[in-house]
């Protein structure tokens, strides 16, 4: 799959940290109050944004897994936290082999819509068993909107959303559709489910991360090639000028997701 690129991540984590609904971050921090050393599991922990986010709230220190399989986001991660975190490369579809001795929470941002159905069966076979619970943020789910509509704006988030159907590395993924059969495959294993609303807002002044962001969608919509390259030119110029000269405020939807057992 493609890399994610640190500066991507540096430019969306202020915007995550205020889509994350504060209700669910708490409850999970709260989830382990009850354990007496606990340990956290990161999986696709990127730089360490949801550590950051988390680590803040907790009511004592936790001992942090963060996991990955991109050396250049843990090398920045260890730039941001040295060895107060422990720093595993792996590949997650090697589910067996994940570090979850003695874990309580499993954590994830911005990584459930890249994954298979087959894997989030797998998955949450393999965390139910050893009873960990989840906190799954960020999950895109499909929704796409911005404050000064263009008329090709519902067939490009038509085709983004098709083309976030592929292959990410987990099997075919199930992009929108990932947070509800995450939830429901959580319930049919025994965990209690909340979840609640994340929507990402990217204001005027977060013109850089707009402008990365129209870049990955008008490059999806290329690849995925329903619509006729000067439509996606016409649009993309149009979005572009929005976010460069007259400001414009576009949001995404998300959602979290918290299963305690
Ligand atoms: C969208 S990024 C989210 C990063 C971080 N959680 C955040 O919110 O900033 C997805 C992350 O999953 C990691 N990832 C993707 N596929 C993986 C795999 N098969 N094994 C381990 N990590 C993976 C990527 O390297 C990346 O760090």
């Amino acid at each position: 799959m493609s890399g994610f690129d640190r500066v991507w991540l540096a430019l969306r984590e202020p915007v995550d940290i205020l889509a994350r609904d504060a209700g669910l971050l708490a409850a999970a921090a709260q989830s382990l109050e009850s354990v007496s050393a606990p340990t956290v599991l990161d999986i696709g922990c990127g730089t360490g944004s949801t550590f950051r986010a988390l680590s803040p709230r907790l009511g004592k220190p936790a001992h942090f897994r963060l996991f990955d399989h991109d050396h250049r986001l843990l090398d920045e991660a260890r730039r941001w936290h040295g060895d107060t975190v422990d720093l595993i490369q792996g590949d997650l579809n090697d589910i067996g082999a994940l570090p979850l001795a003695e874990v309580s929470l499993v954590t994830a941002s911005a990584l459930f819509d890249l994954c298979s159905e087959q894997f989030i069966r797998r998955f949450v076979a393999h965390v139910m068993q050893r009873g960990a619970s989840l906190y799954a943020a960020l999950n895109y789910d499909g929704r796409m909107r911005w404050s000064k509509p263009h008329p090709l704006d519902e067939a490009v988030l038509a085709s983004f959303n098709a083309h976030q159907l592929s292959d990410k590395g987990f099997g075919y993924s199930l992009g929108p559709q990932a947070w509800e059969t995450l939830a429901d495959c959580l319930r049919e294993n025994g965990y209690t489910v909340r979840t609640a609303e994340s929507p990402w807002t990217m204001a005027a002044d977060h013109r850089e991360l707009q402008r990365l962001f129209l870049d990955g969608v008008v490059r999806a919509v290329y690849e995925y090639g329903q619509l006729d390259e000067s439509e996606i030119r016409d649009w993309a110029d149009f979005r572009r000028k929005m976010v460069d000269r007259e400001g414009s405020l576009c949001q995404v939807g998300h959602q979290d997701i918290l299963a305690i057992r």
